[in-house]
């Protein structure tokens, strides 16, 4: 697994991913707003998997012929990159915030099941918070979560050392509760 900043062109992957995994979903826009505003706040986990390109025997002949085909069928294997985690982070821009101190928000994070206890979202997790920090100046990061979501719950709270800050009524379109979260953030010298 390798963990890399986002790109642009890894927007399509990162909202299927939220697809997948979250019932909080945004327009193509608003990861594009992210990844051109603050790209050094935004992160992927990526792996390589076979992709079968063709089935097409030509095909197979053409890249080794039938002996190197690693699945025997003339199918030839193409190594792609997948995508199987991202966080969404975001500076705090909205002019009408209480807050003047430069803040990070995170915005979303998933990782896929099979990939998950592996420790991806707490890596994906530490460089954007340590990017917001060391790019932007960011005192502390914020993020919502729901109050039943235990796995990510431990995950800020146990791991990450964030606190729950207060509670917000029906935060979610189906009307569960919120944690607001919070992390202050220093650099280690
Ligand atoms: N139960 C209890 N604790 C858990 C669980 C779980 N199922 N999963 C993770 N944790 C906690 C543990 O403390 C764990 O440390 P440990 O393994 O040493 O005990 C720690 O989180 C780190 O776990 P990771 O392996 O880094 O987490 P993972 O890569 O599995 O991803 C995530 C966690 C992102 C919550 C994943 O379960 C997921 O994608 N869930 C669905 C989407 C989601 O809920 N995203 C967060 C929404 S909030 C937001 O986006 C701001």
């Amino acid at each position: 697994i390798t963990i890399r900043q986002a790109t642009i062109n890894d927007i399509q992957a990162m909202q299927n991913a939220n697809l997948h995994n979250l019932p909080e979903n945004y327009q193509l826009k608003y990861y594009m707003y992210h990844i051109l505003s603050w790209p050094q706040a935004s992160f992927v986990a990526t792996t390589y998997e076979d992709i079968v390109e063709s089935n097409d025997t030509e095909a197979g002949e053409e890249f080794g012929g039938e002996k190197e085909d690693p699945k025997g069928d003339s199918a030839y294997i193409n190594r792609g990159e997948k995508i199987v985690g991202y966080v969404l982070g975001k500076m705090e821009d909205d002019p009408e915030a209480e807050d003047k101190t430069p803040h990070g928000h995170i915005t979303s994070l998933s990782v896929m099941r099979t990939y998950r206890r592996m420790g991806i979202a707490e890596k994906l997790m530490r460089q954007s918070l340590y990017a917001m920090c060391e790019s932007f100046d960011a005192q502390y990061v914020s993020l919502h979560v729901r109050k039943s979501n235990r796995a990510a719950l431990h995950l800020y709270r146990d791991s990450l050392n964030f606190e729950v800050t207060s509670i917000e009524k029906s935060y979610y379109q189906d009307g569960e509760d919120a944690y607001a979260m919070r992390l202050t953030l220093e650099l280690d010298e």
